[in-house]
């Protein structure tokens, strides 16, 4: 069975964003195996000179090296993914390069309305940089608003048409996920480009 990696983006113990990857977690569980990682506890990133990574990031990237694609849940802060999100992403592309290349899905919940989809397009934004440069599944959006009603007592999403949606988008990923496989002609030049790559020498 293929793996997956559920990149919860946010550090709060609470979180619906955390729900939602739990909820795909088991219901693809049939088709996929998806492995939640937590980002709580990263240290603020602070530019090491030596470039020492800590050891939980180190851990979170050997986990996205080896997974078919990644799914990211996002929150929305200010109009933007949390800070704990982006310090992640900080410390995943300094030095090391697990997100080149990589299939990801973009997911987000929120309590309002409009679920989080200015987050979404910010780390839209963030995961095309440079030493991240992931390949992001394109024209499609999975927003879960009002969230803290959307699920039940045992962790189902409510919404029917909801899950149809998932659903078919998850599919859609999975589609995504081999046509990716098939666009690596470049990658071996892209991975060397973000490892030479240097915001010092612009
Ligand atoms: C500091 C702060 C800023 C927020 N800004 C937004 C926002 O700009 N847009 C939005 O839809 N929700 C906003 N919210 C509400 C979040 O969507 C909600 O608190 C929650 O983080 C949803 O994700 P979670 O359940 O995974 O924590 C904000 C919440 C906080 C604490």
């Amino acid at each position: 069975m293929q793996k997956f990696i559920g990149l919860v983006g946010t550090n709060s113990d609470n979180s619906t964003n955390r729900q939602l990857l739990m909820f795909i977690q088991s219901h693809f569980s049939d088709k996929v195996d998806i492995e939640l990682v937590e980002i709580k506890g990263i240290p603020v990133f602070n530019k090491p000179e030596n470039k020492e990574l800590p050891q939980q990031v180190k851990e979170i990237a050997a986990k996205i090296d080896e997974a078919a694609g990644v799914i990211i849940s996002t929150p929305e802060y200010d109009h933007a993914v949390p800070a704990s999100l982006i310090n992640a992403l900080n410390w995943l592309s300094y030095g090391i390069f697990p997100f080149v290349d990589k299939p990801v899905m973009i997911t987000g919940a929120s309590y309002g309305v409009l679920g989080s989809s200015r987050a979404q397009m910010h780390l839209r934004q963030i995961l095309d940089s440079p030493e991240l440069k992931a390949r992001i599944m394109p024209s499609s959006e999975f927003l879960l608003s009002h969230s803290l009603e959307a699920f039940d007592e045992s962790g189902q999403l409510k919404d029917k048409e909801q899950i149809e949606k998932l659903e078919s988008l998850f599919e859609d990923f999975l589609t995504f996920v081999e046509l990716t496989n098939h666009l690596n002609q470049a990658h071996e030049i892209n991975k060397r480009e973000a490892e030479n790559f240097s915001w010092e020498e612009i």
